[in-house]
């Protein structure tokens, strides 16, 4: 089995400056769910790209292989633009790159379909509540199929047929290769069609199937917001048949590479995004955006944004925290409200609670880092490291200037601005000493009432 996708038509009603198969589907490019979908029934794929040719093609994967498609004369002549690629001896599926919600379980029972029944071409037709656009299946006052009428050439009465031709296609290699060169362009369109090459074989098998949602074609934004909303449902069910709570799958959003352990919570108002991975018995939300992140066991991440982070066991994250890229959070630690972390690693059970930035940090095992704590990490030109070792106190409203370090035991005063390394066990204090002076406010009345 050869597969070939269409994709090279320009595809004006998205209003797009980008070729509409890129647009992305709950994190993936359309095309790509496509793709996957073939992945199940072939390796053997080839795309046949034409307008914005080169951007279409920086998104197929190693391994696709690419015709080019210079003019768009029609579905046919895209066909022929791929005939290097199809083999005689084969079959060949024939889909566009504009169908994602297309499953590679659908397309399997329209091959075994084809086979059993020894075609020339298999064409998959649904029951459209809506035909519009669509091209028409014909029938014989028996229910055989005759042709296919495309909208723009068929007349009032085949208008109102409501079965369509979805141009999911499997043709003997042979055969299509033999009729393709045949086909004509006598249609109001002046286009070569390849419901044409249906029309010139002989042994034609429809296959009508019933899961009329897998093949909605993507013209427009409406239908791409419709199609994201079918996408998103069948990735909250998957995950929630195996094993984890959504409470509000509405106002779930879930990218189809995430992963999630069983028994994990997903509460309202979630983004799960890109290759994300959670762990089990998590609590995930709500108002909570995760990208890129591995999450392990019995992590709690609550109204907070994370972006490429590794979260171990047992963490607890928000409300209101931020983690950035390269942040590696070790087991129980606390992260809490009004919290940034960027390139920074904390070791086991150490708490920042409120109100902190730690960035290019080395921090160590059951350190308390007190709340309005800041690694100075920016010079003006470049980033400096801080090191704070294990069981490190930092008081409130430190500043650690860096490059610095706070060595194993140490403690740090609230309020000190720390520029030199702080030995271990040792009390840091930079700040200016406080001097009280008795009485300053009764003097300053008795003064000012004279
Ligand atoms: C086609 C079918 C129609 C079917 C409908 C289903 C024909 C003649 N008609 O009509 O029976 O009901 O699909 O959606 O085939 N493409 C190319 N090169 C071209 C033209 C098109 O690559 O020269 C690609 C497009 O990018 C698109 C797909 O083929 O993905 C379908 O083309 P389109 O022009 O939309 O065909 P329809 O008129 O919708
Ligand atoms: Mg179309």
């Amino acid at each position: 089995m050869v597969s070939l996708l269409l994709a090279a038509g320009a595809s004006t009603r998205m209003k797009s400056k980008y070729p509409k198969v890129i647009h992305p589907l709950c994190g993936k490019p359309m095309i790509q769910w496509v793709l996957d979908a073939v992945s199940e029934v072939t390796n053997n794929v080839c795309v046949v790209v034409g307008h914005q040719a080169e951007r279409v093609k920086e998104v197929l994967p190693d391994g696709v292989e690419v015709a080019y498609q210079l003019e768009q004369l029609g579905t046919a002549h895209a066909v022929m633009s791929a005939r290097e690629f199809l083999d005689p001896s084969d079959d060949v599926l024939i889909l566009y790159g504009d169908m994602p919600l297309v499953r590679g379980e659908t397309l399997k029972r329209v091959i075994q379909d084809h086979r059993s029944k020894d075609c020339d071409v298999t064409l998959v037709s649904i029951e459209s509540p809506d035909p519009t656009g669509y091209g028409r299946i014909i029938r014989d006052g028996q229910g055989r199929f005759v042709k296919i009428v495309e909208e723009f050439d068929a007349s009032e009465q085949e208008r109102k047929i409501k079965e369509i031709n979805t141009g999911v296609y499997v043709f003997k290699g042979k055969k299509l290769l033999e009729v393709l060169p045949k086909i004509k362009c006598d249609n109001k369109k002046k286009e070569y069609y390849l419901t044409d090459a249906v029309g010139l074989l002989e042994k034609v098998n429809v296959h009508k199937e019933e899961e009329v949602e897998d093949f909605s074609g993507i013209n427009n934004r409406v239908q791409l917001a419709e199609a994201e909303k079918i996408q998103r449902m069948r990735i909250l069910r998957k995950l929630m048949l195996e094993g984890v709570t959504i409470i509000d799958p509405a106002t779930t959003y879930i990218d189809s590479d995430v992963k999630i352990g069983k028994d994990t919570v997903v509460h309202p108002m979630t983004f799960i995004e890109g290759k994300t991975i959670i762990g089990e018995d998590c609590i995930i939300g709500p108002m909570t955006r995760i990208v890129d992140c591995v999450i392990e066991d019995s992590v709690s991440i609550v109204r907070s944004e994370c972006v490429g982070a590794h979260i171990m066991s047992g963490v607890s994250v928000g409300p209101f925290s931020r983690l950035r890229e390269g942040t590696v959070l070790h087991s129980k630690v606390k992260i809490g409200n009004f919290v940034e972390v960027k390139n920074s690693k904390i070791g086991s059970n150490t708490k920042a609670q409120h109100l902190t930035y730690l960035g290019d940090s080395e921090i160590g095992e059951n350190v308390n880092v007190g709340a309005g704590t800041i690694t100075c990490n920016f010079d003006g030109k470049k980033k400096n490291q801080t090191v704070i070792e294990n069981d490190v106190f930092i008081g409130s409203n430190t500043a650690l200037v860096a490059p610095v370090k706070i060595k194993k035991g140490a403690f740090v005063a609230a309020g000190s601005t720390i520029t030199e390394e702080v030995p271990e066990w040792s009390l840091a204090i930079a700040r200016a000493r406080q001097e009280n002076k008795l009485n300053w406010v009764l003097r300053k009345k008795e003064k000012e009432e004279g």
